[in-house]
């Protein structure tokens, strides 16, 4: 089945799909984005995707293109165009096609762009054997709350991860504490047993996967803390995983080299990662 995208209102062949060179999204990266999960034909916490979209959005000062029940259909319309029954749905949305000039431009229409694409297969190995992490400084902006197509620090880290042989960065703050993956949220389970992952500020992107999380921790009993924990913390940890959509609970078994509790992967994420596997059969955790 070949690939469909939709662009403002067109439905069109991936292959063929474009966007103006003059788009805002292009020029400045003006624009958010969103990739929601698709589990047996269903959206993931579509609901709370959408709702920081809309965050997103207002705090960008850029409109939605169209009701939010309209961009339910379309996403739903590009999932069956493109023959979606586990994968995700990423949606782009930029203040616009306009001249090049800082400001605002007066009367121009937000762009919207949709694709839809199968699930990669997660390794199997990354669950058995667990996978490793590098830190290095967070050099991204002050405003890391919001869902920015701006990505250069987080893609340049992702690369120097990769180049290391590690899964995922983790990026610290300027007093040593870990702000997040370049594209997940960190966490870590103390010697006590506890949970602990960075309080929501302008310093991290709140995940919806982040937020799951917390809900089926609450759900089976254990204890959470939200806040800010140091590289040394998490090499001290007795577990340590990653968030996001695309690979909900990833366990860590070494940081910067450093083996994690045993070196492998931790109990209480192997037993969230089931947790979550069994909401999201049913829609998610959050809506
Ligand atoms: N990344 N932190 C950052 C910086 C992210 O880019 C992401 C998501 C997350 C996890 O958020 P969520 O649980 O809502 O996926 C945390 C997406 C998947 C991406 O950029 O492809």
């Amino acid at each position: 089945m070949s690939r469909i995208a939709y662009v403002n209102g067109r439905y069109v062949p991936h292959r063929e799909a474009t966007v103006s060179i003059d788009d805002r999204g292009y020029q400045f990266a003006d624009g958010v984005y969103e990739v929601i999960a698709v589990t047996n034909g269903r959206l993931v916490d579509e609901g709370g995707h959408l709702d920081r979209l809309d965050r997103s959005l207002s705090e960008l000062s850029i409109a939605w293109p169209m009701s939010r029940r309209a961009m339910q259909l379309v996403m739903r319309e590009v999932i069956r165009r493109n023959g979606v029954t586990n994968g995700i749905i990423y949606l782009q949305l930029t203040r616009g096609v306009a001249r090049r000039d800082h400001p605002f431009p007066v009367g121009v229409a937000p762009s919207l762009v949709m694709t839809a694409r199968r699930a990669k297969p997660i390794p199997a190995s990354n669950l058995t054997k667990g996978v490793g992490v590098v830190t290095f400084a967070d050099q991204r902006w002050a405003r890391c709350d919001i869902k920015s197509t701006s990505l250069l620090p987080n893609i340049l880290g992702k690369q120097a991860a990769r180049q290391a042989g590690a899964y995922e960065g983790w990026m610290v703050d300027n007093n040593g504490f870990v702000t997040e993956g370049t594209s997940t949220n960190a966490w870590i389970v103390t010697d006590k047993g506890e949970l602990i992952t960075r309080n929501v500020s302008h310093a991290i992107l709140n995940g919806i996967t982040r937020l799951a999380v917390i809900q089926l921790a609450g759900d089976n009993g254990l204890k959470l803390v939200e806040r800010p924990f140091t590289v040394a913390e998490a090499k001290a940890a007795r577990e340590a995983f990653t968030s996001s959509t695309t690979n909900p609970i990833q366990p860590v078994v070494a940081i910067d080299g450093a083996p994690v509790g045993d070196g492998k992967p931790g109990r209480i994420a192997l037993e969230l990662r089931r947790a979550y596997e069994a909401a999201t059969a049913q829609g998610g955790v959050n809506g």
